[in-house]
């Protein structure tokens, strides 16, 4: 069967509903080269718009999950459980939950993105390390799942092309923060993976595509659903996006916090709280769903205990190495410490106060404009480049007291970026306390 595009995406654009058929048709037409960029566009800003009942979003990400191969990871005889994040500033823990759930004989398939708008993405900030291959067959996938319990890849050219192309293609028409949108972009992929389950971050404010916690729930309770209809055991868990999460926002220095975490284990002073805490909350929620899966019941305090006695033990960093090795990085190279960007400013307090709020995506478009994402889908990423924070919402700051470091490969972009930032952080005499990191969860 055979539709009319612009009268499909002028029937969105003015609020009526599409069939399962028609969005069928429009995905798969777009996705074999037969509707160009400019008709899509049209349609996602339409979808942007006008939003998408339950059950176009149901057709649409079936549609996504059956546009490439579906892996079959039967074979492997481990629970299978993923997690995914909706993206957001300085968000890197999936590179320490992959290690880290591996070592209680979990398998964590973890196929993850690209930078998207002003997020970061896993898989750039893992390219930064020398060699790190992100695009493993399939096969090479499955072997290392079976084996070592790890591997964190890239999407490859089998597996929802529907999804690879429109995620380019709304990363660079303004159409991201759009529920149906993000729902099928994700749950498609992660269908596609052949989970037991699911553990989804859903980040909400400054930094999120979700700016509220409201909206945040939304996209949680259409993402759980999604997911439960397929047959998954997925929960979400809505944690907070004001600020970074973590001190290091950028591709190198992101990888070198990661690995400081997995060296230095639970309570270490260096790492930061809000880092730690938000990575514990979901490795919690991933250990219980493995057991599950394995006949057990876990309560998250003991799984708490038994994720922290992991860390202690080094394992998780060791098998870190082992991943990394194994999808060809250099790890003398990570072991020591991957190089940032020479070129370096702080911005400073001009005056004593409190750090009312920061616009976290300000922040992460500042680390766009460093060179350390992309505006354009050909764009490439500068690894090095990023910004060191010291400060974050709530603390109290004296005057010439160092809020932020800038890592830049010029004294020109190093500077717009200072001026950036003075305009994105506010510091204020009222007190404020620091944002609620972990605010729900849905099951
Ligand atoms: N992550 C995805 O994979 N897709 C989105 O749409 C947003 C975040």
């Amino acid at each position: 069967m055979s539709f009319n595009p612009v009268e499909l995406t002028t029937r969105k654009r003015d609020g009526e509903k599409l069939s399962a058929e028609e969005i069928s048709w429009f995905i798969t037409e777009y996705t074999n080269g037969t509707i160009p960029d400019y008709q899509m566009s049209a349609m996602l800003m339409a979808i942007y718009f006008q939003g998408m009942s339950t059950a176009e979003t149901a057709a649409m990400t079936d549609v996504m999950l059956h546009s490439g191969s579906v892996l079959n990871l039967r074979d492997i005889d481990k629970p299978k459980i993923d997690k995914h994040s909706t993206g957001g500033i300085g968000d890197k823990t999936s590179i320490i939950l992959v290690p880290l759930l591996a070592c209680f004989d979990i398998a964590v398939p973890m196929i993850a993105g690209r930078g998207l708008g002003h997020t970061g993405g896993t898989i750039d900030k893992l390219e930064a390390i020398p060699g790190f291959q992100a695009e493993l067959g399939e096969p090479r996938f499955k072997e290392l799942l079976g084996t070592i319990g790890a591997a964190l890849i890239s999407q490859g050219k089998g597996l929802c092309p529907a999804d690879k192309k429109l995620y380019g293609l709304r990363d660079v028409s303004g159409t991201v923060p759009a529920i149906p949108l993000i729902v099928s972009s994700i749950m498609s992929k992660k269908l596609a993976e052949d989970i037991d389950g699911l553990v989804l971050d859903v980040k909400f404010g400054s930094g999120a595509f979700m700016k509220t916690v409201k909206e945040a729930k939304a996209l949680a309770k259409a993402m759980v659903s999604t997911g439960k209809h397929a047959g998954r055991h997925v929960v979400a868990v809505l944690t907070d996006m004001s600020q970074p999460l973590g001190r290091a926002v950028g591709n190198a220095n992101e990888i070198n916090e990661c690995v400081e975490f997995l060296r230095r284990g639970p309570q270490d002073p260096a790492i930061d709280k809000r880092l730690y805490d938000c990575t514990m909350s979901l490795a919690v929620e991933m250990l219980i769903l493995g057991r599950r899966q394995m006949g057990k019941r876990l309560k998250p305090k003991d799984a708490k205990k038994e994720l922290e006695e992991m860390l202690l033990s080094g394992r998780p960093y060791s098998k870190f190495l082992e991943m990394v090795s194994l999808q060809g990085g250099d790890t003398v190279a990570l072991d020591s410490g991957l190089p940032v960007a020479k070129v370096k400013k702080t911005l400073k307090a001009k005056k004593a106060g409190y750090i009312r709020a920061m616009d976290a995506q300000a922040i992460g478009m500042v680390v766009v404009d460093l060179g350390g994402g992309r505006k354009a889908a050909s764009d490439s990423i500068d690894h090095s480049v990023g910004l060191e924070f010291e400060r974050f919402i709530g603390d109290h700051l004296q005057k010439g007291e160092d809020i932020v470091k800038i890592y830049a490969n010029s004294e020109t972009v190093a500077r717009s970026a200072l001026e950036q930032l003075q305009e994105v952080i506010v510091v204020s005499p009222q007190k404020k306390s620091a944002p609620k990191l972990v605010r729900e969860r849905i099951v």
